[in-house]
């Protein structure tokens, strides 16, 4: 099965699509922000005259979970959905994971179309066929592979999304652009970041990327692994931070994870200076976080080393040795590991130490 995600970005190629589908019901999942901000924009642009269900779920990380799932195979099973049946998932990526994985099950599977309105769900999470939800503790702990009909992106969603989550969202296009492209990379430095997040071009690269770094790799065995550049960090500062009074979005977390693994990269994997300082220095003048001085270091590499991407006590990392040439599968030792969290505080902490 071609693991390809099927992108529609203009409203033309959207009414053909749908007139393919021969939908019986339509349900429309969204969530108490994205019902508010988002579905009369969908409702009048893509559904015009079109019968549809609409349902609502709690926004929130919190409620991506089995329970909220099970009330939905209740509710789709009392309304005797069937195979004919279409799942909307119009929200981020809480939404379109959770719903992807509602619909994947349902009776074996029922068609779902995501239609993101977040960047980091647009660019990320609705692209590689990843569903799930979190489980006893553990994020996506359970979860499917599953083939969405199709990824609606329309950059007008974004209008209403808060600042501080576009500016997180679009860590992962940068991301891409590092491993993936130099070319965007240099897109990315010749205009400032918020007239990026919301360019429908630069989506729809970095969507791209994902795409085609997926598509080689459906089971995450290989290449995908390129995709982890400062996950590996990233996941154990956003985890802290999350038992703190300021818990890091995922992005901003990852906004840390990749300047240390940068750091990384240069010691390890050959990794220009020069290109470590063109690249910090564009996150720092983007990104500044105040309140990171306090971390615990041992605290973060227990973290790294319980993360179930590491085997036999070997913390693993994805790298670059260059913008757009990722080196997988890097064993590091403690001490630069611990060298670049300092690298990364210190850069983007107000407080800069020599
Ligand atoms: N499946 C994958 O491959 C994959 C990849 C990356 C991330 N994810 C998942 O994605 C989730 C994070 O996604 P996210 O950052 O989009 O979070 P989210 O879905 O929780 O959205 C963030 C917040 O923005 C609100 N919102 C969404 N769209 C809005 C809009 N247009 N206007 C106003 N408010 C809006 C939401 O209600 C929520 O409060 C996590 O659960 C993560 O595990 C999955
Ligand atoms: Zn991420």
């Amino acid at each position: 099965m071609s693991n390809k995600t099927n992108i529609i970005h203009s409203i033309g190629d959207w009414n053909h699509f749908i007139d393919t589908m021969a939908a019986g019901r339509i349900i429309v999942l969204t969530d108490t922000n994205t019902s508010k901000h988002c579905l009369p924009l969908f409702e009048s642009k893509y559904l015009r005259a079109s019968q549809f269900t609409h349902w609502e779920i709690e926004a929130g990380e919190a409620n991506k979970t089995l329970a909220q799932a099970e009330q939905l195979w209740t509710k789709l099973m009392h309304r005797e959905a069937d195979r004919s049946t279409i799942l909307i998932c119009l929200g981020g990526g809480m939404l379109t994971d959770l719903g992807g994985f509602v619909g994947s099950a349902y009776k074996r599977g029922i068609r779902t179309i995501y239609v993101p309105t977040t960047n980091l769900a647009m660019t990320d999470a609705a692209i590689g066929g990843k569903t799930g939800v979190n489980f006893g503790g553990v994020k996506n702990q359970i979860g499917t592979f599953h083939k969405t009909e199709a990824v609606l992106v329309d950059p007008e969603f974004l209008n209403t999304l808060p600042a501080r989550e576009i500016e997180s969202g679009f860590a992962e296009t940068i991301k891409h652009a590092l491993i993936a492209d130099a070319s965007l990379w240099q897109t990315l430095l010749a205009k400032p970041l918020t007239d990026c997040a919301n360019n429908a071009k630069i989506l729809l690269q970095s969507m791209n990327i994902k795409q085609r770094i997926v598509e080689s790799d459906s089971h995450d065995f290989g290449v995908r692994q390129s995709l982890n550049l400062g996950h590996t960090i990233g996941h154990a500062i956003e985890a802290i931070s999350h038992e703190s009074e300021n818990p890091l979005l995922h992005g901003e977390a990852v906004i840390f994870g990749m300047l240390a693994e940068l750091y990384i990269s240069k010691e390890c994997a050959g990794l220009a200076e020069s290109t470590l300082d063109e690249i910090s220095s564009y996150l720092t003048s983007n990104y500044r976080f105040n309140h990171l001085n306090k971390m615990d270091k041992t605290q973060m590499m227990q973290h790294m080393l319980n993360d179930k991407k590491n085997t036999k006590g070997r913390i693993t990392f994805s790298l670059i040795s260059n913008i757009g040439e990722p080196t997988l599968g890097i064993h590091v030792s403690d001490e630069i590991i611990l060298k670049s969290i300092d690298f990364a505080q210190h850069r983007l902490t107000n407080e800069i130490h020599p």
